[in-house]
């Protein structure tokens, strides 16, 4: 599988910045995304950690529920052999966990995390289209339930106004110019959530108020970002919300994905990484 990443423009999303995924174990976490070349932030404290990938990150809340991504993370890195002697070096640190590899099409390898969701590692490769987006996250993919990737981009098209490609049974979503979410409708579709992903966009205010007057709004959540109007969301700059439906039919949720929706003025905005492998 292989997804060509968006060159032209591409509305009102700038890029996808991080997806959070709740592990149980600090250490073993932090083993996993050192072994696939990300970096561990320094400059983070407390109970979330932060692991670099390039301009992305991945983000981990130790906490008691671990969390699952049924669907796929792709990660272009710079040197995919350099992952996948880490991978062959490091791999008994994961016995009797999930963890698992191999190397897959288009040079590509597939990594189980102990946790088992599942991480695309890519070639960066300078002669393609990639090559002007440069290396990190390139796309989330989440399964769907079967009929509903049209509904799932027009949600997208409809409250953050950004291109959709809809294909057989999935829809691309542009995250900006480089990124895509994927929705991939799937037979074997269960709800694995409880986990986000965080992108910034161009109209906070204008996106905010079309989440708000549909009901939208998602406040129930473990963070402070608890925001009902406009301007208590400037304050935090990001709002979030949760539910993903048809906007034809609104009141029926296809999906639950937690969204951090974030504006320019967030104080992380195209902030500097440190990476020792990107
Ligand atoms: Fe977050």
């Amino acid at each position: 599988m292989q997804y060509v990443r968006k060159t032209s423009n591409t509305g009102n999303v700038h890029h996808l910045e991080h997806v959070n995924l709740n592990f149980q174990n600090r250490e073993l976490a932090t083993k996993f995304y050192e072994c696939i070349g990300l970096t561990l932030d320094p400059y983070q404290k407390g109970n979330t950690i932060w692991f670099n990938a390039g301009n992305q990150q991945m983000h981990v809340s130790v906490v008691e529920d671990t969390q699952t991504i049924s669907g796929e993370i792709g990660i272009v890195v710079p040197d995919v052999e350099k992952v996948l002697n880490s991978l062959h070096k490091h791999k008994e640190q994961f016995e009797n966990t999930m963890f698992n590899y191999k190397v897959s099409e288009n040079n590509t390898i597939e990594v189980t995390s102990p946790t088992n969701t599942l991480f695309r590692i890519i070639p960066y490769n300078v002669d393609s289209s990639d090559a002007k987006n440069g290396l990190g996250i390139s796309y989330v993919l989440f399964k769907c339930p079967i009929g509903t990737s049209k509904g799932i981009a027009r949600f997208y098209e409809k409250y953050f106004d950004t291109k959709v490609d809809v294909k057989d049974q999935e829809c691309l979503i542009a995250m900006g110019e480089s990124q895509l979410l994927v929705f991939k409708e799937d037979e074997q579709y269960t709800f694995d959530g409880g986990y986000h992903f965080c992108f910034y966009v161009r109209d906070f205010d204008q996106t905010f108020e079309r989440c708000r007057k549909d009901g939208l709004l998602y406040l129930e959540h473990r963070f402070q970002d608890k925001a009902n109007t406009v301007q208590e969301a400037r304050i935090y700059n990001q709002f979030r919300i949760i539910n993903i439906a048809d906007p034809k039919s609104l009141e029926k949720v296809i999906i639950k994905i937690e969204h951090e929706v974030r504006s320019f003025e967030h104080p992380s905005f195209n902030k500097t990484l440190v990476n020792k492998h990107f």
